[in-house]
């Protein structure tokens, strides 16, 4: 589904990206977890084009995607959907208006028709009835499940989830992850999710890749992730502040 192939990128001489390699197959959700200001959301930007390279390639459906137009990109681009962190809702809009949004903008179908399917859209995430709210007035999981819905609407192949359970309870996290592996089993589409969140990464992921110092240090089942000898890894998932992790002001 998702090849990225040796991928760099620096920011203002700091290099983020070192040579990242990683596989998304089909039908699988795949958690990258990692430090805070790692790289995470910088990768999954590469995903979808928003991002390019400045090495490397990224193949989503065996296309190279760094060497697209933006016409290209466009077509490209629908067949993900994002749940940004914090949502990215619009706030002028209804909530009805930013799930249709898409559907607006990219179909023919009739107002009538895209108010069924914002109600149905809703209805997946157990947010039925806010279609007239305004974002403002929503808690931060009822905007992560706005944001999903509105994800879901553009009827993706893949869902990019930029730390779906940070900034909510744990309660709240745990209807999040439920829903992604809703999104999974229902909608038959692949995933990828960043967190730091690691009940989170174990409870949705069928793989779990961990990212420090540009690359992927471990793959493997959440499992292997749990008993691995990695030592950079166990620091990681054990929460310790002592270990081969590079502390650097942040
Ligand atoms: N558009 C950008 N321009 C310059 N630096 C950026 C940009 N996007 C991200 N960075 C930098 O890249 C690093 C990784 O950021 P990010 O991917 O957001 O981390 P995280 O793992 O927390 O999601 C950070 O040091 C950040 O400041
Ligand atoms: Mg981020």
């Amino acid at each position: 589904m998702i090849e990225i192939q040796d991928v760099y990128k620096t920011f203002n001489g700091v290099p983020v990206l070192k040579g990242l390699n990683l596989t998304i197959r089909d039908g699988e959700t795949m958690v990258i977890i990692g430090r805070s200001g790692c790289g995470k959301s910088v990768l999954l930007k590469h995903m979808i084009g928003l991002l390019k390279p400045d090495a490397g390639r990224i193949l989503v459906d065996g296309v190279d995607i760094a060497a697209l137009g933006p016409r290209e990109l466009m077509e490209i681009r629908k067949k993900f959907g994002m749940l940004f962190q914090g949502a990215a809702l619009f706030d002028s809009m209804t909530v009805a208006e930013n799930v249709g949004f898409a559907l607006y903008e990219h179909t023919r179908m009739t107002d009538q028709e895209i108010r069924e399917r914002v109600t149905l859209y809703l209805s997946m995430v157990g947010m039925e009835g806010i279609e007239d709210k305004k974002p403002a007035e929503l808690s931060g999981g009822m905007r992560k499940r706005v944001g999903l819905a509105r994800a879901i609407a553009i009827g993706p192949q893949i869902i990019l989830y930029d730390e779906p359970t940070t900034g909510i309870d744990p309660i709240m996290g745990d209807i999040i992850n439920d829903l992604i592996l809703k999104m999974r089993d229902t909608l038959s589409v692949s995933g990828c999710a960043v967190t730091h969140d690691m009940t989170s990464a174990y409870k949705i992921a069928d793989r779990i890749a961990m990212m420090y110092d540009g690359r992927i240090v471990q793959i493997g089942s959440p499992d292997e992730i749990k008993n691995s000898t990695n030592p950079i890894v166990r620091q990681f998932i054990s929460g310790s502040s002592k270990g081969p992790i590079k502390i650097l002001d942040d």
